[in-house]
């Protein structure tokens, strides 16, 4: 199938779409009694349910349509191959051997993968093993109990998002901080709580270039040397990086860096070594079981039918409402207080991802790619934002996500937790119309006046699509699920749009420009002129201030 066929199948969902489009999901429930049995996809005990969308068999064959011609499983294959997906790059995105639990070999150009990263999986939860069973110790001879790990984007994200999800699985000995921001308050804050004599820093960078991760982690050096003298550093401080000659003139010992490869992506990383934090507050055995949930996934992803597919569906829905609908935004809501920084762990896999307006031929895409990804845990959204999901003039699918059982909570709690969220998906669904909202004011005894002057505040149009994710508990297995199903849902929606979801260069010229902009922030004397009126404007307006370098 060709680019032609492409832009036929998006026509034909178009022209589907103003076909349909009246339909009202309660309506295509009310016409099927076994809407909710055929609309969902069991992976154990994970039930993904798609059935309040605005979709019909008719739907799922022109989204099906659209991903053989948009050659999603030739895509598919190449990935899983090792292929150099990432052409602009020039290099494969194999993250899916991270977590590979079978005897299956991968290979980069030839060259089999799997040993190194056995081998480093061994170091990582060796090393993890003995900062936790106190078989390494500080400088003073003291036991760890804080770990920091300085990093950002992907080397930040992933452990941090999943330290906080999984901490019911964690050791209370050791807690795991995360330091990110350049913001010199991030590691100001997150210093002020700790012993040096007993803090581990991690300094995680792909690169070992990033601006923020260096400064951070040369003033985590500063405090450790200040407190425990020079001669201290090699003990209190671990590195995670695919440079290891970087690392090496950073002054860690060789025995404490810990490697990952360049075919994995920064904001696919979590499963690489730049999962030690996470291992270390998780131990090894919990971290292999994160690792098998993501591998399940990828079998998943691989062999089932492209309609029983999980990631395939949660792409192609996606792109339904994208593409077809036109809606710009997606919310992710856990009602899964640990699941706090999921939507942002999710922000920059996909917006990184597929943030892209062009194709991977560097053509203009001619359809929109990533929606803006949001979201933050419920109950607590409903008292926020959801407002306008449900009364707004913008409709906001929605993914939401809640634990069948609680981890470690009152049953009660959850069980209030489990009914807002299951009302939440009723109610963007079902809406309540005018005449719903005047039977019940007439019934509350209110004049026909004041209830012609309130009903139209309180109509609810309803027919707000979500899809609910309902999981037994939210164990180390099942984060791996999660994560692997939203990854994968992300390369659906790339070879669908047909761009490059390995890239980031328009990350480059932000950074560029900060480059320039340091020694004229930093020297009051540097000239502003060569700069635009704005920023000249801001930069004379901070050095009014009486600051230093001002
Ligand atoms: O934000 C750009 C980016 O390159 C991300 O892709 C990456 O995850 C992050 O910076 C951190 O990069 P590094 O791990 O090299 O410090």
């Amino acid at each position: 199938m060709t680019q032609t066929d492409v832009a036929a199948a998006f026509a034909a969902l178009e022209a589907h779409r103003v076909e349909i489009g009246h339909r009202r999901i309660v309506d295509l429930f009310a016409e099927d009694e076994n809407r909710f049995d055929r609309y969902q996809v069991r992976l154990d005990d994970l039930l993904f349910d798609y059935s309040k969308h605005r979709i019909n068999d008719a739907t799922l064959a022109h989204l099906m349509n659209l991903a053989r011609a948009a050659k999603l499983e030739d895509k598919r294959e190449d990935l899983f191959s090792g292929a150099h997906v990432n052409l602009t790059e020039d290099r494969a995105a194999l993250h899916m051997a991270l977590r590979n639990m079978s005897g299956r070999g991968y290979f980069v150009d030839d060259h089999p993968i799997m040993p190194d990263i056995l081998a480093e999986r061994r170091k990582v939860g060796d090393f993890a093993t003995a900062i936790r069973e106190g078989g390494i110790l500080g400088s003073t001879g003291a036991w760890f109990t804080d770990v920091v790990n300085i990093g950002i984007g992907g080397s930040d994200l992933g452990p941090a998002m999943a330290a906080r999800a999984l901490s019911p699985f964690g050791n209370a000995g050791i807690r795991v901080h995360f330091v990110s921001n350049v913001d010199g308050a991030d590691l100001t804050d997150t210093l002020s709580l700790l012993d040096p004599a007993q803090t581990l820093f991690i300094i995680s960078s792909k690169t070992f270039t990033t601006q923020e991760t260096m400064t951070n982690a040369q003033s985590a050096r500063r405090f450790v040397a200040g407190a425990l003298g020079e001669e201290a550093v090699g003990d209190h401080f671990a590195a995670v990086s695919t440079k290891l000659d970087l690392v090496e003139q950073f002054g860690i010992r060789p025995d404490r860096v810990f490697g990952f490869w360049d075919w994995v992506g920064g904001r696919y990383s979590i499963w690489s070594s730049i999962g030690l934090a996470l291992t270390i507050a998780i131990g090894p055995k919990h971290f292999d079981d994160f690792l098998r949930g993501a591998y399940e996934v990828d079998q998943h992803f691989e062999e089932a039918p492209l309609h029983e597919n999980i990631p395939v569906l949660m792409g192609l829905l996606g792109v339904w409402y994208r593409n077809a609908w036109g809606f710009g935004s997606h919310a992710v809501i856990p009602y899964d207080q640990r699941l706090g920084r999921f939507p942002a762990y999710l922000q920059q896999l996909d917006m990184e991802s597929n943030g892209k307006s062009v194709t991977r031929e560097g053509a203009p895409v001619t359809v929109a790619t990533a929606p803006v990804i949001w979201g933050e845990p419920g109950t607590n959204g409903q008292h926020a934002f959801f407002q306008m999901l449900h009364q707004g003039t913008d409709v906001i699918p929605v993914d939401f996500l809640v634990a069948a059982e609680p981890t470690i909570a009152d049953e009660y709690h959850h069980a209030l937790l489990v009914s807002n969220c299951l009302a939440q998906s009723e109610a963007l669904m079902r809406g309540r119309s005018r005449a719903e909202v005047e039977t019940i004011l007439k019934a509350q005894g209110l004049s026909a006046e004041r209830i012609a002057e309130l009903a139209p505040h309180k109509v609810f149009d309803g027919n707000r699509p979500s899809s609910t994710f309902m999981y037994k508990a939210l164990t180390p297995k099942m984060l791996g699920r999660l994560v692997a199903l939203y990854e994968h849902k992300v390369f659906v929606q790339s070879a669908i749009w047909n761009i490059n979801a390995f890239d980031q260069w328009g990350v480059e010229l932000g950074k560029e420009l900060c480059g320039r902009l340091v020694p004229i922030v930093t020297d009051a004397r540097v000239s502003t002129a060569q700069l635009d009126g704005s920023t000249a404007g801001l930069i004379r307006h901070r050095r009014s201030f009486a600051n230093p370098g001002a």
